[in-house]
């Protein structure tokens, strides 16, 4: 680790940096929220305005967020405060990243949940290697639709979701707990690059064998009949989601950049590589789909009713499906561990504890919460605890808690950050850290005080009464 001068460590390099920072945007909101949100909401529309909303929001946002956290070396209410406080303007505005670190907060609780089920399909690839051996695909002579049966059996088990998600959650804490460049980065350095690779070779090899057209059709086409208030709000959600944004997320790590660090151009890298996979999940996902026959608004179960079945299909199948499945493992767990940091750094800083202490109270209470959300899907699926919001009517407990976040919190995080970098804060210092200039510095400075609290007001007035 760097020592800073600050008393709090920073990231080891500058790539190191941008890879963690890649590897908190990449992780299951690419691989399996992306696809599950397309198909739930009718595809090329919503695909399409997510791709508009990354780089008219999301990036100027991405931006507005690393660099509070630059300037505030510090968790992120306390990062605000310092901008402000540099500003002379008032300190309540930390009040958006204190937002933000309660809804991390509820985010790994149900992100663990998901966690669980990759750990669930490591474990069933593993067990089918030594059943069907390496050569072949994976499940050998087992129909479809026992492969796609694999979700809503582990679903009906209680014991086995609560303690999956557990286990992630522990690992996660176990990273957290040792602290951002000893574990976080190793994770980020060494695996997201091999992820990527994998990737890649999957896709295009679902090109060839999968119904590739009807993917692009699908995911491409624009419908602009499509494109209603709520389809709006949730691209917006997602592309906030993908890209960590909202909530607190990415000021916590902009705070562990180094002073050389190109903000500006960081900030390209980290959005671009983040669609770029949630796209390419699209690309590998959807094709299985149309070619399996099955249905493209699956939601939460799509990503993994359909990949099992296409590497039923692929020589080596179940040997690939592990190293997938263990890729997603890793990417999910770059993101979970940011999802923890965020608070875990706002409470060992306010309390002055420790950070094993401070991880351990966070986590603790993300497994509580979490219990709610891993019974969701069997033993409480009928209880809507917003069900009287038409917004979140007939939504269970993990829906809720994904669909406050992504469409309440992540949104309103990001119109009081704009709000605050584009007209609160002295724009010499912010200036100081963005790392743009000439035309590209005009055109961020009118979208974060203009075009993105304009749009995001509209969406979200309109996507929850609309
Ligand atoms: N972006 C991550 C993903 O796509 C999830 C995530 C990590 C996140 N940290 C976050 C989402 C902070 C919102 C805020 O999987």
């Amino acid at each position: 680790m760097a020592a800073s001068g600050k008393g709090h460590e920073n990231w080891s390099s500058r790539s190191a940096f941008i890879l963690a920072a890649v590897g908190s945007a990449v992780g299951l909101g690419n691989m399996w929220r992306f696809p599950a949100e397309a198909g739930e909401n009718g595809g090329g529309a919503f695909v399409l305005f997510y791709m508009f909303c990354v780089l008219l929001i999301g990036l100027p946002v991405l931006l507005s967020e690393v660099l509070i956290g630059r300037h505030g070396q510090s968790s992120a209410p306390e990062s605000v405060r310092r901008l402000a406080r540099d500003s002379k303007a008032g300190e309540g505005w930390s009040i958006l990243a204190s937002m933000g670190v309660f809804a991390a907060f509820l985010i790994l609780s149900f992100y663990c949940v998901v966690g669980g089920w990759v750990v669930y399909y490591i474990g069933v690839f593993v067990s089918d290697l030594f059943q069907t051996g390496v050569a072949g695909g994976a499940f050998d002579g087992r129909a479809a639709s026992d492969v796609e049966g694999l979700l809503p059996g582990l679903f009906g088990n209680g014991g086995l979701m609560v303690g999956l998600n557990l286990g992630f959650l522990a690992v996660t804490m176990f990273f957290v707990a040792r602290g951002v460049s000893s574990g976080i980065e190793w994770v980020a350095v060494y695996l997201m690059p091999l992820f990527f690779v994998l990737f890649l070779a999957i896709t295009i090899y679902g090109a060839f064998t999968g119904n590739f057209g009807d993917a692009v059709t699908y995911l491409f086409t624009f419908d602009a009949s499509k494109l209603t208030g709520e389809v709006m709000l949730a691209a917006v959600g997602q592309a906030f989601f993908s890209l960590s944004l909202g909530v607190a997320g990415m000021m916590t790590y902009g705070a562990y950049a180094n002073r050389d660090t190109n903000l500006g151009e960081t900030s390209g890298i980290i959005a671009g590589a983040d669609t770029a996979v949630a796209l390419l999940a699209g690309l590998a996902i959807f094709p299985i789909v149309f070619a399996a026959g099955l249905s493209a608004s699956a939601g939460p179960g799509l990503m993994f009713q359909s990949l099992p079945i296409a590497f039923q299909a692929m020589p080596f199948g179940s040997l690939i499906g592990l190293a997938f499945f263990t890729m997603i493992f890793f990417a999910a767990l770059t993101s979970s561990v940011s999802l923890l940091e965020a608070p875990t750094a706002w409470m060992f800083e306010k309390f002055n504890m420790s950070r094993a202490v401070a991880t351990l109270i966070v986590g603790g209470g993300a497994a509580v919460l979490g219990v709610l959300s891993a019974l969701s899907f069997n033993e409480m699926a009928e209880f809507y605890p917003l069900g009287f919001i038409p917004l979140f009517a007939e939504t269970n407990f993990f829906d809720t808690l994904d669909g406050v976040t992504a469409k309440l919190f992540m949104p309103i995080g990001a119109i009081l950050t704009c709000v605050f970098v584009g007209w609160i804060a002295d724009a010499k210092l912010v200036d100081q850290e963005n790392g743009l200039d000439g035309a590209l510095h005009q055109l961020w400075r009118v979208l974060v005080r203009f075009v993105c609290p304009v749009i995001l007001s509209v969406i979200l007035i309109y996507g929850i009464f609309g």
